[in-house]
């Protein structure tokens, strides 16, 4: 199962490098996009890799070559993982992560969205005030009016930060209601009809949930971006085993072996893949051009679930 993925070139550049691989290797995309494979390897031992610091890391790989429609070569395809209990240690590592984003949302939610939200109440206070009288010249009451819409704006774009850092309905009513915000969204975006069908007896832990909902949230991104969808029925089951999910919309569809390899760089499914399969769970695509697509996802509740 995927740990982290690595594309090259034909003549063995790296041109995708993804978060997986950032987190196993040290190295950033930026620092190695560009660069020869193997120059990031021990000789050529294929099982060998360096870190930055020119030392050896303990990581294995599995090399598939990708071809074009015409059965050319066009590149290859890396997958990497540390040994034994990589799986276990990805999964950790992605739990982690998104323990320090809740944390991080919620001090920004506490200390400086309630400080900007209480300097934008002390402003219409004195809007208030200077509406009433002629104290200020129109162009300094005007001035003032421009002050407060800068700090409106401020405070919705720390709102919505939040919400991609951590939506905070995640944690406090749950995933079938952080689903549910997309939904609204999506209809108000496009003209699909949608459905969510769940079945909770217990939410996921923090960790894990977070992991499912960023999953579901790239489907329905996706939903919106590419289906051209008349319907999207989103199925959520919850049980003290784990979650498994649909996301199901009867749009234009895709040839789900074409897309992954097309661009040759990890895109949003790739990613959602990766995070869902290190928690331990699964994370399968239907979907041809003209039927429709579906995405399913398993999420255990424990690693070893
Ligand atoms: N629901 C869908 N309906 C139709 N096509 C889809 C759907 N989901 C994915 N695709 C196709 O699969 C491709 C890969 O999707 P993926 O989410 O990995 O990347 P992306 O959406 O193009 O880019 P990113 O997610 O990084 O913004 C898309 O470009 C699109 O062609
Ligand atoms: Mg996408």
């Amino acid at each position: 199962m995927t740990g982290a993925l690595i594309t090259l070139d034909r003549e063995r550049r790296v041109n995708g490098w993804s978060e997986g691989a950032a987190r196993l290797t040290g190295w950033q995309a930026a620092e190695v996009v560009g660069r020869s494979i193997d120059e990031l390897r021990a000789d050529d031992d294929e099982e060998s890799w360096l870190d930055r610091d020119g030392s050896q890391l303990a990581l294995s790989d599995v090399t598939t070559e990708l071809r074009d429609e015409n059965g050319d070569l066009a590149g290859f395809a890396i997958h990497l993982r540390a040994p034994g209990d990589s799986q276990l240690l990805l999964g950790r590592l992605i739990e982690s992560e998104e323990a320090e984003r809740r944390r991080l949302a919620a001090d920004l939610h506490d200390d400086s969205l309630q400080a900007i939200i209480a300097t934008r109440m002390r402003l219409q206070i004195l809007l208030d005030r200077f509406e009433g009288d002629d104290r200020l010249a129109d162009d300094e009451l005007s001035d003032l009016k421009q002050l407060d819409a800068t700090v409106r704006a401020a405070i919705e774009r720390m709102r919505r930060l939040l919400f991609d850092l951590r939506p905070a309905v995640l944690d406090s009513h749950g995933l079938g209601a952080a689903v549910n915000t997309h939904l609204d969204q999506l209809r108000a975006e496009e003209p699909v009809e949608t459905r969510l069908i769940e079945r909770t007896e217990t939410e996921l832990p923090h960790g894990r949930r977070a992991i499912a909902y960023r999953a579901i949230r790239e489907a329905l991104a996706n939903v919106r971006k590419h289906a051209r969808a008349t319907q999207v029925e989103v199925t959520l089951h919850q049980d003290q085993d784990g979650l498994t999910a649909t996301i199901a919309d009867d749009g234009v569809g895709f040839d789900a072996s074409d897309a992954a390899l097309s661009e040759g760089r990890p895109r949003g499914l790739d990613f959602a893949r990766e995070r869902v399969e290190a928690a331990g769970g699964s994370f399968q695509i239907d979907s041809a051009r003209g039927r429709g697509t579906t995405v399913e996802l398993r999420v255990p509740a424990a690693s070893d679930a």
